[in-house]
């Protein structure tokens, strides 16, 4: 008996630990510098929109979930403009969730940036 609740409590331990690493912001990819050897200051931003907002269902590297994949050049292909993709995320489609209440369309257009330009 006293073996049995140490294993539970082993297993406990371990889920706990998993848990914060799975969901962490932490593996949204980084925005690389660009030429000025910066980080674009807007992409920075878009990539913080991401991690509270996105990766729920899109995954932490838009490789999709509950929702499609963003990653590559997936965006792009279906959005040749980001004007496009950005009226999507202010709106919602189907079970999305439209974000014109909560983000600002300043928001809207960093995080576009982000999933079009570093995903
Ligand atoms: C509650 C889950 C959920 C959240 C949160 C969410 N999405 Fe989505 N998203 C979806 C689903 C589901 C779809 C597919 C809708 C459809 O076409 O049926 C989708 C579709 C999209 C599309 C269109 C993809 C395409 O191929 O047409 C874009 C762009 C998008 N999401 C961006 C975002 C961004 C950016 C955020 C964060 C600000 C976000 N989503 C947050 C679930 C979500």
């Amino acid at each position: 008996m006293r073996r049995r609740s140490l294993l539970v409590g082993a297993v406990l331990a371990a889920g706990a630990s998993l848990g914060p690493t799975a969901c962490s912001s932490g593996s949204v990819p980084e925005v690389p510098a660009g030429p000025d050897g910066e980080a674009d200051p807007v992409l920075v931003a878009g990539r913080r929109v991401y991690a509270d907002r996105c990766v729920n269902c899109h995954g932490v590297r838009g490789q999709g979930g509950r929702g499609p994949s963003l990653a590559g050049d997936s965006m792009a292909e279906s959005y040749p403009s980001a004007a496009d993709q950005a009226e999507v995320v202010a709106d919602g489609k189907s079970t999305m969730p439209g974000f014109s209440n909560t983000l600002t369309p300043a928001e809207i257009e960093a995080v576009v940036r982000f999933t079009r330009e570093v995903l």
